[in-house]
């Protein structure tokens, strides 16, 4: 019997295209979750995938495929219509502190400034306020957001606001982290220097990251572990190991197993982008 077969229970069985890669019980594991949402659109559908601790899983797919329903039932921001999810031995828990969620648009509160946005979440935890700040200082730093403690979210730029929401997720220390394309509306070379940050910030951190885009070029510098989603509705395609060396770095595009991952990627979501652009969603029959 396999370590993975052994620790997750299904003896016989050989690891699905979603399984963990690690040959450890799984942090989180969605079990044939479901969302179909009150307007009758059916998101997902018999979604299983097992992602390890520590492992920096990527959600790749087209527009509407689902990625961000995912997140949210992880997050505890929406319940399964069918199955669950489990989050370290907890079926469909509710949003808590275990878990970090970096959205597309920053979402800093507009009356504060970069600090004390950093610091609500902290203060949340318990937190003395000049404890809070030494975290959130130290995380200001790391973000290389030096002398802009004190401004307000209005008087940064895009990509230092979505910074302030990286280091803020990082700042209360959850195990896992959530992200929603983060970097997706910032300008090509700030995206670039984000997701070294990010992969700087996660090495050696231990933290499990779900990292969700429909960038391949992004998936493939970033992950252990690419999930393709296929649509219709949404569901897990297939998984690929990532075995690029870390740590990554602006050399790794170069790298010949990179263009052939991509390509490989590239192959498997092709329809499904096609698909995307000339079928936006899909509907229950009523
Ligand atoms: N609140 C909602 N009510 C009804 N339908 C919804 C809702 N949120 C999402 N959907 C539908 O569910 C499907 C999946 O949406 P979701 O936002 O999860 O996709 P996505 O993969 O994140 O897309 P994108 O890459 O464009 O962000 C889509 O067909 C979408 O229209
Ligand atoms: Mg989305």
């Amino acid at each position: 019997m396999s370590a993975y077969a052994a620790a997750t229970g299904t003896a016989d069985l050989e690891p699905g295209p979603g399984a963990c890669a690690t040959a450890v019980r799984p942090l989180v594991e969605f079990r044939g979750l479901g969302v179909t949402y009150p307007g009758g659109v059916t998101a997902i559908r018999d979604f299983d995938l097992a992602v390890g601790a520590g492992e920096f899983v990527v959600i790749l797919g087209p527009s509407g495929c689902g990625k961000s329903t995912v997140l949210q039932v992880v997050a505890g921001l929406l319940r399964p219509t069918a199955g669950q999810v489990e989050v370290g031995g907890r079926i469909n828990p509710p949003p808590g502190k275990d878990r970090g969620f970096v959205f597309q648009h920053a979402g800093l509160l507009p009356w504060f400034d970069i600090f004390t946005n950093i610091e609500i979440g902290l203060r949340a935890k318990g937190l003395s306020k000049k404890a809070a700040r030494a975290v959130s200082q130290h995380y200001v730093s790391a973000m290389g957001l030096d002398g802009f403690g004190h401004r307000y979210p209005y008087q940064l730029s895009g990509g230092m606001q979505q910074r302030v929401g990286v280091a803020r997720a990082f700042a209360i220390d959850p195990p896992i982290l959530l992200m929603d394309e983060p970097f997706a509306a910032l300008d090509a070379q700030t995206r670039l220097l984000l997701q070294q940050e990010l992969l700087r910030q996660w090495e050696g951190s231990g933290k499990t990251i779900i990292f969700v885009t429909h960038s391949i070029e992004e998936a493939v510098l970033l992950a252990d572990r690419v999930v393709v989603m296929a649509r219709s509705p949404g569901s897990v395609k297939t998984a690929v190991t990532i075995t690029l060396p870390r740590p990554r770095n602006e050399a790794t595009r170069l790298h010949p197993e990179y263009l052939r991952l991509f390509e490989t990627l590239w192959d498997m979501i092709r329809l499904d982008a096609q698909r995307a652009i000339a079928e936006p969603e899909i509907r229950e029959p009523s």
